[in-house]
């Protein structure tokens, strides 16, 4: 049985840090575990400029502990308004290294995205390109739609007549959660690639809604039945390079999500690796982990994996705190409700 484990550091290919007292209570303990990570322009005000973009680097930078070399790698968000010239400079800077599409209403901060998506025709063939990818929240957002069914209806519906329009952009399935969206990530390697975050490999629908509804555990995209999260882990654990780890951690004040219409995010940026260490060793796949939290989202990305390594080490259950604080009211961390006997120990 192996109790140590030294991989490669860690990057998040998917992160909200947000601003003000969140993104100065949350940064240090993103940087704490993870080498880099890809933040997500969903800001109250999103980060659809290249300017915007180097601003928002800027508060990040301030709010990381002295001496930290955690670097923020930052998107900007479509809007049907998206300036070519604008995206490519920002990618020509080496500061913003993708973009995301957000369906207009589709998750938290999204009003702005895209409602009709061939108006983005212009923008993508100029990513296309330059060979930037386009990061994408993969669900329809019409009413008619179950929200359920809304992952696997935006492939068929969306992202598939999207890319056979046009072939060579390379696309990040953002937080996949079911096993469509795992057969589909894997159709066209090297051009199409998947997040997964740690907690969809963990929860599946009856821990939000069986015996009493929990809010800590609502997301977007809704996570599903149990099979297909027996599938992610399948995907995760598999070695294939187009599954790389998104934690997709989300911080909301408890406030906002204890409430009668809670906000959709899990926090999970504190735990994230002993967590996927846990689900890993479980499904007899360490020697797997390396790959999805390290390698994988790197080479996707054009670069090269951190030089730093990390050590885990496997004991009794790690006891981890509920609550982060900030300075408007604290945050709850992810409850990952399975004794974690894995921690990073340098
Ligand atoms: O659960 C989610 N929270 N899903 C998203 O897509 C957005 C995120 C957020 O920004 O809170
Ligand atoms: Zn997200």
């Amino acid at each position: 049985m192996k109790n140590t484990l030294t991989i490669t550091q860690p990057d998040d290919w998917h992160l909200h840090l947000r601003d003000g007292a969140l993104l100065a209570a949350v940064v240090p303990e993103s940087a704490r575990n993870f080498g880099r990570a890809l933040i997500m322009p969903n800001l109250t005000i999103p980060v659809v400029t290249y300017k915007d973009a180097v601003a928002y680097r800027g508060r990040i930078k301030d709010a990381l502990p002295d001496g930290s070399s955690f670097k923020p790698l930052m998107t900007l968000y479509l809007t049907e308004k998206t300036d070519p010239n604008d995206i490519k400079k920002a990618y020509e800077s080496g500061i913003v290294i993708a973009a995301k599409l957000y369906p207009a209403g589709a998750t938290t901060n999204s009003a702005l995205g895209i409602e009709n998506f061939e108006k983005l025709q212009p923008v993508l063939e100029c990513m296309a390109d330059i060979g930037m990818p386009m990061c994408v929240h993969g669900e329809v957002t019409s009413h008619e739609v179950d929200i359920f069914d809304r992952e696997a209806v935006f492939i068929d519906k969306v992202l598939d007549p999207l890319r056979r329009r046009l072939p060579s952009l390379k696309v990040v399935m953002e937080h996949i959660t079911t096993a469509e969206g795992a057969a589909y990530a894997r159709s066209d390697p090297g051009k199409l690639a998947a997040t997964i975050t740690t907690h969809h490999l963990m929860i599946n629908r009856n821990n939000i809604l069986a015996g009493g509804i929990r809010p800590h555990y609502y997301c977007l995209p809704i996570p599903k039945r149990e099979k297909h999260r027996l599938c992610l882990i399948e995907a995760a654990t598999s070695g294939n390079p187009c599954y790389f780890l998104g934690t997709d951690s989300a911080p909301h004040l408890d406030k906002s999500k204890e409430s009668s219409c809670g906000c959709a995010g899990i926090y999970t940026a504190s735990n994230s690796i002993p967590c996927l260490a846990e689900v890993f060793d479980r499904a007899d796949a360490l020697d797997k982990l390396e790959g999805f939290t390290s390698i994988f989202g790197a080479n996707f990305y054009g670069l090269s994996p951190n030089k730093r390594k990390i050590t885990l080490n496997k004991d009794l259950p790690v006891i981890f705190p509920q609550k982060i604080k900030t300075d408007d009211g604290p945050i709850t961390l992810f409850n990952p409700n399975i004794d974690i006997h894995w921690k990073v120990t340098s």
